[in-house]
């Protein structure tokens, strides 16, 4: 283990957030954190995902449910692919029998990718695997001193990954950039890996993090987007089907804008279009 590695420990093991999906090893619970996690923050997550597991509490139970259902769940959180996907994983899975355990096989869920992947791989089966979250990029980008690539970040992060100890250390560099290597203001005083850190905070240095691979950029503004107008139909949907002539009203768009917004909904599967009406897919 490297000093990076140990120093990292020493600091996150007896300050780990108390999070409630720390509490478990069930893939299907991981999983369904971990794809909340990704576009939303923790303490809206919480809520959510308690009341996800008891709607859904295995991916048969998800399987077996129309994506109407699952969509209806995931309402409010945003980003209802994320919904969509979570349901064709929990199918396949189904069909398979359990969760793969390895790369490849997670990696060939629908909506896997390479973080979540080893974020399951590490938070379930505690299986070696390093992770690459916005906040670990931040990280492992502020150390080196430099904008990585994104090669470079994945093999950065292997190589610091404790064999047998993933799913502690995965969680400490997390709450390490989550809690203190935070993107503004970070608190380098108190950081237990400063002496190692090349960019350590220096004002006078741009922030290496910035542009480098896997660290995420603002959000872009939701007011006034077309998220905010499909939002707004996926919202009218959860109470019943609506008028195909109504849904520029719901929207608050034109009706070009309303029409080519519906059309990517269709496409992407999250809506079913009938005669006369939209509805949630069956
Ligand atoms: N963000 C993504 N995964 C997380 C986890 N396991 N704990 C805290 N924040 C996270």
């Amino acid at each position: 283990m490297s000093d990076f590695t140990g120093d990292v420990l020493a600091w996150g093991v007896p300050r780990l957030r108390d999070l409630p999906w720390r509490h478990t090893r069930d893939p299907w619970a991981v999983l369904v954190s971990e794809v909340m996690l990704q576009q939303t923050q923790v303490a809206r997550v919480i809520p959510r995902w308690h009341s996800f597991l008891e709607r859904f509490p295995t991916p048969a139970a998800c399987a077996a449910a129309p994506l109407g259902d699952v969509l209806r769940e995931w309402q409010g959180l945003g980003y209802p692919r994320r919904a969509r996907n979570l349901h064709a994983t929990a199918q396949q899975v189904t069909e398979l029998g359990g969760f793969p355990r390895d790369l490849p096989g997670l990696l060939a869920l629908p909506g896997i990718g390479a973080y979540t992947a080893r974020a399951v791989m590490a938070f379930a089966f505690e299986l070696d695997a390093a992770v690459v979250d916005t906040n670990i990029a931040r990280v492992y980008a502020r150390v080196a001193g430099e904008r990585l690539a994104p090669r470079q970040v994945q093999s950065i992060a292997d190589e610091h990954c404790p064999s047998g100890d993933a799913w502690a250390w995965n969680q400490c560099l997390m709450d390490l950039g989550a809690v203190l290597c935070r993107p503004r203001d970070p608190g380098c005083d108190e950081c237990p890996v400063r002496g190692r850190c090349d960019w350590g905070g220096d004002a006078t240095r741009p922030d290496p993090a910035v542009g480098s691979s896997g660290v995420s950029t603002k959000q872009a503004r939701f007011d006034g987007s077309d998220r905010q107008a499909r939002g707004r139909l996926m919202k009218a949907l959860n109470d019943g089907p609506v008028a195909v002539a109504d849904v520029a009203q719901v929207m608050q768009r034109d009706t070009d804008t309303a029409t080519r917004l519906l059309q990517d909904l269709v496409a992407d599967g999250l809506v079913d279009l009938h005669a006369t009406t939209v509805a949630l897919p069956a």
